[in-house]
């Protein structure tokens, strides 16, 4: 399949995205986003791709840690070593595969399987990853059940857009409609918001929109 096969060779979608300027306006969308947390926070980025969403909060926020994740073991070795361009600690951040039907089973480097605890992340980034799910809806209920109690989940969803349309269908990205996933975050006991890209953020803007979730605190740890 012509999306697996971009994945695999990241180094090409890595060039692509810094070439054309779409790292940098994620960078400038998230930076933008305020994330008031407290404490060293555990991040999950599951699709991680070439790491954007997850690396751009590890510089963030350097008491931080991250578990990063993606189908492609080439796309870890990426976000590795865009980590070190970024200069920011191996030590901070663990890889492993993990398919995003079941984000929280993870085979790591040494062919170990580790299940990630339930209510033990403060931030999970999404990046247009659950539409390759077998099931969107059932990977997001995974997902938010790793949330901490007021932990925060920022989806980079693929927008319904004309363009947004365009790519899905391109790298054949099928999902469920973002009313559907909003409602689907509220049943899950989430706030949500929605917020859209500007004209700054181009070009991420032709394809993205942003859902934020924050699950109930039962003490605040972050909010959005
Ligand atoms: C469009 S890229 C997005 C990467 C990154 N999250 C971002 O926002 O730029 C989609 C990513 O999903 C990964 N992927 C595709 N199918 C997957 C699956 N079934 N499970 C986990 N990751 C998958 C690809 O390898 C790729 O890294």
């Amino acid at each position: 399949m012509l999306s697996l096969r971009l994945y695999k060779s990241t180094g090409i979608y890595d060039f692509f995205i810094k070439s054309l300027g779409y790292e940098r306006s994620i960078d400038r969308f998230l930076s933008e986003l305020a994330v008031d947390v407290e404490g060293p926070l555990r991040i999950l980025d599951s699709g991680c791709g070439t790491g954007l969403m997850g690396l751009h909060f590890l510089s963030r926020f350097p008491e931080a840690k991250l578990v990063a994740t993606d189908l492609e073991p080439n796309c870890l070795r990426t976000t590795l070593s865009n980590a070190r361009l970024r200069n920011l600690d191996r030590n901070r951040i663990q890889t492993g595969i993990a398919d995003i039907s079941h984000p929280s089973q993870i085979t790591l480097a040494d062919g170990s399987a580790m299940e990630l605890q339930k209510s033990s992340f403060h931030l999970i980034c999404l990046g247009a990853v659950v539409g390759y799910s077998s099931c969107t809806e059932t990977s997001l209920r995974e997902l938010i059940s790793l949330l901490a109690p007021g932990g925060v989940l920022i989806n980079l969803e693929m927008n319904e857009s004309p363009s947004g349309r365009f790519f899905s269908k391109r790298y054949h990205y099928s999902n469920i409609t973002l009313s559907r996933m909003e409602q689907l975050f509220q049943d899950e006991g989430c706030k949500v918001l929605l917020r859209r890209f500007q004209i700054r953020h181009l070009p991420a803007k032709l394809t993205r929109v942003a859902l934020i979730a924050q699950r109930a605190a039962d003490g605040v740890h972050s909010s959005i």
